[in-house]
């Protein structure tokens, strides 16, 4: 297990390659587990072990993924949500999180719209965090699980080229992403429209690896190794920036798809606007789309960080 970490899980900005890819390694491991081929032996690691998801904003797949990642680790999972706690009475979410940790848990996995969210938590609480999702700023473990689908697909991350396109600004998932990127020597090509994707984000991240800012996708399409998409983020963005032909400069159409090398990954981590960032035959690619092996490599991710993060 990743030795360099503290027991809460925050961010993949400030980790190194070689931390990156012990988390790989970690989650690569679980994967036959996730995908429920093999089981572990019993006593499961977690057997005994609480964990409560603190969901505060809207998820599907992040939630329910982190539910079966416990689960198949043997731990007992409590999920709450502001709709129905105590949150809709005003509460914080540092005095619900206090609460939570009184009644023992052994983790905290935490989704807030708040960025900074989970390193306060992590700060004023013992039991370990974990970041679900915080605002703009991060989301390791869907950072984590693009990073896994990408070196199983195209078998390594150093020296390739990986176009992610759409709202940069706001989004959590392509900063995370970034972050591991660069951090294990490969270019990560920012792409999208220029109220959403600025010059100074050529220095997001520091590492081996670059970053590069773009506005013309179908330039860059033939010259990368993969395409990850990102769902505009109306609930953040307001719809501001975001013009009404975004999908025909930026939307994954099949016209663009013929554009794309042979062996091109196409990524996007949910939820999908099918029809605006993304078109049916470009999402259901048979050979070319990772989206659904994503998420089954987001249950190997979360069962590994849980598991770090509670054993210690
Ligand atoms: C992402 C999120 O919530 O940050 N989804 C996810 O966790 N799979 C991306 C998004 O909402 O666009």
């Amino acid at each position: 297990m990743p030795t360099a970490v503290s027991r809460d899980f925050l961010a993949l900005e400030g980790l190194d390659g070689p931390e990156i890819t012990t988390w790989l390694d970690a989650a690569e491991a679980m994967v036959p587990f996730a995908a429920g081929d093999r089981f572990l032996p019993h006593p499961l690691p977690l057997a005994g072990r609480v964990v409560a998801n603190l969901f505060f904003e809207d998820s599907t797949r992040t939630r329910v993924s982190f539910e079966i990642a416990g689960k198949r680790l043997g731990a007992e999972i409590t999920n709450l949500s502001s709709a129905g706690s105590s949150a809709s009475k005003g509460e914080t979410l540092l005095d619900t999180a206090r609460n939570i940790e009184a009644m023992g848990v052994d983790a905290i996995v935490v989704r807030s719209g708040v960025s900074g969210a989970a390193a306060m938590l992590a700060r004023h609480l013992d039991c370990p965090i974990v970041n679900a999702g915080d605002g703009r700023h991060e989301h390791p473990t869907q950072g984590l699980l693009d990073l896994l689908s990408l070196r199983k697909h195209l078998g390594a991350i150093a020296g390739r080229r990986i176009a992610i396109v759409g709202d940069i600004a706001n989004s959590r998932v392509a900063r995370s992403v970034t972050h591991g990127l660069v951090a294990l020597g490969a270019e990560a090509v920012l792409v999208g429209p220029p109220t959403l994707v600025d010059p100074s984000l050529e220095r997001l991240a520091k590492g081996p690896g670059r970053i590069s800012v773009g506005h013309d996708l179908d330039a860059v399409l033939p010259t990368v190794d993969a395409v990850m998409t990102l769902r505009i983020q109306l609930e953040r963005a307001a719809g501001s920036g975001i013009s009404s032909d975004y999908r025909s400069s930026y939307g994954l159409t099949a016209a663009r798809r013929d554009r794309m090398r042979e062996n091109c990954a196409i990524l996007h981590p949910g939820p999908v606007n099918r029809g605006i960032e993304i078109d049916d035959d470009v999402a259901d690619d048979p050979r070319r789309s990772l989206i659904l092996r994503q998420v089954t490599h987001g249950v190997a991710v979360r069962m590994a960080v849980l598991r770090a993060c509670v054993l210690g």
